[in-house]
């Protein structure tokens, strides 16, 4: 039997996840752990790349696996894990710092934003957050790496850097591909669709987090900016928000954006948005209330993360021993 390929991907445990990380990562996932090794973690060290409230941060960490359960992400398949419990991440990070340019990191548009949005804290982990991204991948020997569009350049430096090193010494990392979703990949703010939407955001009414009640999600999208047209039809040029409703309407009613742009022909933005905004609330309240469910069952969520910890430290360990014997680090 052909060996299946290994695929890697990670969210941080931070603020509240919104329908962007659901349907440019968590989706995505669903589908591939059916033919590949997958690893997914919880970037806790990411995360704190801005600072964390210490108790949030930990409770945020379970409610992230929880949610990976509940959405169907099966931890029999796909290895799911804590980032800080296997410290290859750490050790690598280190070497691979080696392999990396400051000015490579300073041009990171993500860098960028994030040090004018925490001017007060631009520290070094910041500026090394796409190095230890690359770790995280890298460890794993991962083809394949699902990601929104927002990580496309933090995946290319990942290459490079495996290329460097590779180049260096001799092939000892699988260089990644990223795998973008067609549909979806970038979800744009409800508020101002020429920008992402994301979890920390200054104005709560553009982004949908995963843990909105019903009434919040509907009001939301009745709320969010369209244009002075009255056509319903995908053109994210010239109409981004309608063709960012039509790309959420298409994955949350699960229809082609065609299927959706036929159904709402010749109807009005008022029926659109309140469309819109069921069916993702249909498809979230069964999700929150599964998620609810697991987070109740401590001991089943610390035995996931135990023997997924397990399972990541022993393939991590593997790569780092080989980078370790190629740099030269004398071993006992
Ligand atoms: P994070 O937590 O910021 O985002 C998690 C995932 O959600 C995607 N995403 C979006 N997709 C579509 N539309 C949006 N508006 C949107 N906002 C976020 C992100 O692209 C991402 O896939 N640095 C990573 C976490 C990470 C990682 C890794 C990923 C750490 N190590 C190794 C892959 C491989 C991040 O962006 O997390």
């Amino acid at each position: 039997m052909e060996e299946r390929k290994t695929l890697y991907s990670a969210i941080q445990p931070t603020n509240n996840l919104t329908i962007g990380n659901y349907v440019g990562a968590i989706k995505n996932w669903l589908n591939l752990q059916e033919n590949y090794d997958c690893y997914f973690s919880i970037a806790n060290m990411h995360a704190i790349t801005v600072r964390q409230d210490p108790a949030e941060l930990r409770k945020k960490t379970l409610a992230l696996l929880a949610l990976y359960v509940a959405c169907g992400i099966d931890p029999e398949k796909c290895c799911l894990y804590v980032q800080s419990h296997v410290s290859a991440h750490a050790e690598l990070c280190w070497v691979l710092n080696t392999f990396t340019y400051v000015g490579e990191m300073e041009r990171m548009t993500q860098f960028k934003d994030k040090s004018a949005r925490h001017a007060e804290n631009v520290n070094m982990g910041l500026m090394d957050y796409p190095v230890l991204m690359a770790a995280d991948i890298l460890l794993y020997q991962a083809q394949y790496v699902p990601v929104g569009e927002d990580q496309r350049q933090h995946l290319e430096i990942a290459r490079d850097i495996a290329q460097r090193f590779n180049n260096a010494f001799s092939p000892t990392f699988t260089v990644p591909e990223g795998l973008f979703m067609k549909v979806g990949a970038k979800i744009n703010d409800l508020q101002d669709p020429s920008k992402k939407m994301s979890k920390s955001v200054e104005n709560p009414n553009g982004s949908v987090f995963l843990s909105d009640d019903r009434d919040t999600i509907i009001r939301k999208f009745k709320r969010a900016v369209t244009d002075s047209q009255s056509t319903i039809r995908f053109d994210p040029e010239n109409k981004p928000g309608v063709s960012n409703l039509l790309t959420i309407y298409s994955v949350f009613a699960d229809k082609s954006v065609e299927e959706a742009e036929a159904e709402f022909d010749g109807r009005g933005y008022g029926e659109f948005k309140a469309a819109v905004g069921e069916a993702v609330a249909d498809k979230l309240a069964p999700l929150q209330a599964e998620q609810a469910r697991i987070l109740a069952d401590r001991q089943y969520l610390d035995s996931i993360l135990k023997s997924g910890a397990e399972r990541a430290a022993r393939t991590a360990g593997k790569t780092l021993f080989k980078v370790y014997k190629k740099i030269g680090f004398y071993q006992i």
